[in-house]
């Protein structure tokens, strides 16, 4: 971490819990996060939650994200999800280009760029993911891959939009399998990164931009994770799921 930038901790639920159970876990969270203002904490849980977790966050210092959002404002666009749906419940934090969209669901860097477009035009502040796959990383190609996801994802963001951008770097490989990346393995690639967005736009935006590390981030690594100088967050899946679990990487951030 660095001192001139916040940690921004983020929850990425995938398809768990109900409505009902996301109430019972944040209203949890927020009890163990009271206080913290050094880190900010963000839940992205289903759609289908958003509601109620808008009354149970308010007022707190967790906020709520998403785990996609659409370009368009509204339209024949089945399954899709728009801005003004995810702000209506006070949304902040989409999340765009997660590698199980990209993987499972076809998404693509140009696609991922209207997403994260049509959220900074809308005021909200999208978590941007990146990261190769196993077999990229042993044939080399972890750089080429992540450069070419970068470049795709953030093409044509103002220096403004990419300030309010996160970027969350999350190698497949790491995302489920309890096999996280070294904290220097997450070093360089997040520095690669840094690199790439002082030549996309110049070096104060660069040096201002987060970039969350994910995958397998637990209570037990995340402290070493960021300590690292460019590692600026975490993006946590499974262990974000048990508000205690996620509390104590928050506090790690602080
Ligand atoms: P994980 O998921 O923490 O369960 O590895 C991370 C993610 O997919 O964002």
């Amino acid at each position: 971490m660095n001192p001139n930038r916040t940690p921004i901790l983020a929850g990425n639920w995938k398809m768990y819990k109900t409505a009902a159970e996301a109430v019972a876990v944040v209203t949890e969270l927020k009890a163990e996060v009271a206080g913290i203002t050094k880190a900010e904490c963000v839940i992205c849980p289903p759609f289908t939650a958003l509601p109620a977790l808008s009354a149970v966050v308010a007022g707190s210092n967790v906020q709520l994200g998403a785990q996609n959002v659409h370009w368009e404002k509204e339209g024949a666009f089945t399954g899709e999800i728009s801005v003004g749906m995810l702000k209506e419940f006070g949304v902040r934090y989409p999340v765009v280009g997660h590698s199980e969209r990209r993987q499972f669901f076809g998404e693509t860097d140009a696609g991922v760029n209207k997403r994260a477009k049509a959220a900074l035009a809308a005021g909200m502040r999208p978590i941007v993911c990146v990261g190769e796959m196993l077999a990229e990383r042993e044939a080399g190609k972890t750089q080429d891959v992540v450069r070419t996801q970068v470049t795709g994802s953030l093409a044509g963001l103002s220096k403004d939009d990419m300030v309010t951008t996160v970027i969350a770097y999350e190698p497949v490989w790491a995302i489920g399998t309890g096999k996280t990346a070294s904290p220097e393995q997450a070093q360089e690639v997040h520095a690669f990164i840094r690199s790439l967005l002082v030549s996309l736009f110049d070096a104060a935006t660069a040096a201002k931009v987060r970039i969350q590390y994910g995958g397998s981030v637990k209570p037990d690594n995340a402290k070493l994770l960021l300590s690292q100088p460019d590692v600026d967050g975490a993006l946590v899946g499974g262990a974000s799921l048990k508000a205690k679990d996620f509390a104590a990487i928050v506090k790690a951030a602080v």
